[in-house]
């Protein structure tokens, strides 16, 4: 349990009671527990409660975890580079965020298309939290005022795409499935009370009412773990027929373009390594990360790796090719990253060094650089790809 966190101050407090109350109530009036995708989703996305839809600061510095746009324009400046081709390969030159947090990265690809001449006729965000969509329009009136009238939102996909889907650790946020083989038996995760013991702490009060409930799967998971989990042995990990289902529906509406899923997780052979009996289901409050989803509710970010294998198939039943597989690092080198650093300033100057630093974040092997994968699935033909020009990983799916 989570026991060594922070205490968060008295509104958030009172926020995370509230949220608490709203899931609870939920598992009581479903005869005692909810599945953990749904107590995920709630915890994330309830109206007005959840982690992503309750007005906490979340990314950034200042909240609980910072992603690469966040970190520096200059993650946007490169992704541009292939978004531009991808566009030139479409009629109506659309770009498609899913999920787009802060806006920074529609603001910063914005800027960057511009300077390749590259600008998309629109620029569409579909965005499931009211409050982040606020946060967006904010960021592109004050970084990019010159391109905001482009920017439209969205609350579900259009009917058909033609351009560049993005989505940028949108999958890893999206409600998983728990599954847990004992004993050659499996079972669904899910959530029940623990009913209003009396605490010794106040801290016990927010770790300790839920608990952990265990149903048999149903066989259409179960079929799927059995054929993805190792093929022996005690084991617990993730499925996530949400995440696919959204990346098969992308797909289905592409009639050209192409889609880069960026996020992190492992092509399926290293995601489901018998060594890894655990799962990868992963919490962030306040820049620490812990294992338990129960602490805090509606504070803390709950994330699942993306087994990139399943996206790739989603793909392919929606009729897109897979185009590229690669780690974060080669495809940004691929993208001239490098190179816009060296645009920054000379190696002295105070924005180089500072610039170099972030470079280093999103390239360095043991931070983003290889456990973040990016994943390309095409509708049009002859699209360029330096993205997956140093290093294409597309055997390892
Ligand atoms: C971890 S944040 C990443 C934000 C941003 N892309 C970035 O890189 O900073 C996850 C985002 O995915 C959004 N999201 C979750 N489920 C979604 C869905 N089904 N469709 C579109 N966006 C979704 C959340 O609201 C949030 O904006």
């Amino acid at each position: 349990m989570a026991t060594d966190l922070p205490e968060p101050e008295p509104a958030a407090r009172a926020h995370s009671e509230r949220l608490t109350a709203h899931i609870r109530a939920a598992i009581e009036s479903s005869g005692g527990r909810i599945a953990f995708s749904r107590y995920m989703d709630l915890a994330l996305y309830a109206p007005g409660l959840g982690y992503y839809s309750g007005g906490a600061t979340k990314l950034g510095s200042a909240g609980d975890f910072i992603t690469a746009p966040e970190m520096t324009p200059l993650f946007a400046q490169a992704l541009a580079t292939q978004v531009a081709a991808i566009l030139d390969s479409t009629r109506d030159r659309e770009v498609v965020e899913l999920g787009a947090g802060s806006g920074k990265l529609a603001a910063d690809l914005l800027r960057a298309l511009a300077t390749h001449s590259a600008l998309p006729s629109r620029y569409t965000i579909l965005e499931v939290s009211p409050d982040l969509l606020a946060r967006q329009r904010e960021t592109l009136e004050r970084r990019a005022p010159e391109h905001a009238a482009r920017v439209r939102w969205i609350d579900a996909l259009p009917e058909k795409i033609d351009g560049a889907v993005i989505a940028n650790e949108v999958l890893d946020a999206i409600p998983c499935t728990l599954l847990v083989r004992q004993a050659g038996q499996w079972r669904e995760r899910g959530v029940g009370w623990n009913g209003e013991t009396a605490p010794e702490t106040e801290r016990d009060v927010e770790i300790k009412r839920f608990a952990w409930s265990d149903t048999p799967a149903d066989s259409r998971d179960a079929t799927l773990a059995a054929l993805r989990f190792p093929p022996d042995g005690d084991y617990m990990s993730e499925i996530n027929p949400a995440a696919e289902a959204l990346v098969e529906d992308v797909g289905r509406r592409m009639t050209g373009g192409a889609a880069l899923l960026i996020d992190y997780g492992f092509p399926r052979a290293e995601y489901y390594h018998p060594q890894r009996t655990r799962g990868t289901l992963m919490c962030h409050y306040r820049h620490r990360a812990h294992g338990d989803p129960f602490a805090w509710p509606g504070l803390t970010d709950i994330t699942a790796h993306v087994d990139f294998t399943a996206m790739a198939e989603a793909g392919e039943r929606a009729g897109l090719e897979v185009a590229g597989f690669t780690a974060l690092a080669p495809f940004l080198i691929g993208c001239g990253v490098l190179d816009r650093l060296a645009a920054t300033g000379t190696p002295e100057s105070v924005p180089y060094i500072r610039a170099a630093a972030d470079v280093q974040k999103l390239l360095a092997p043991s931070e983003m650089g290889e456990l973040f994968k990016v994943l390309a699935l095409a509708r049009s033909e002859g699209i360029a790809w330096p993205g997956f020009d140093l290093v294409d990983r597309r055997h390892r799916l």
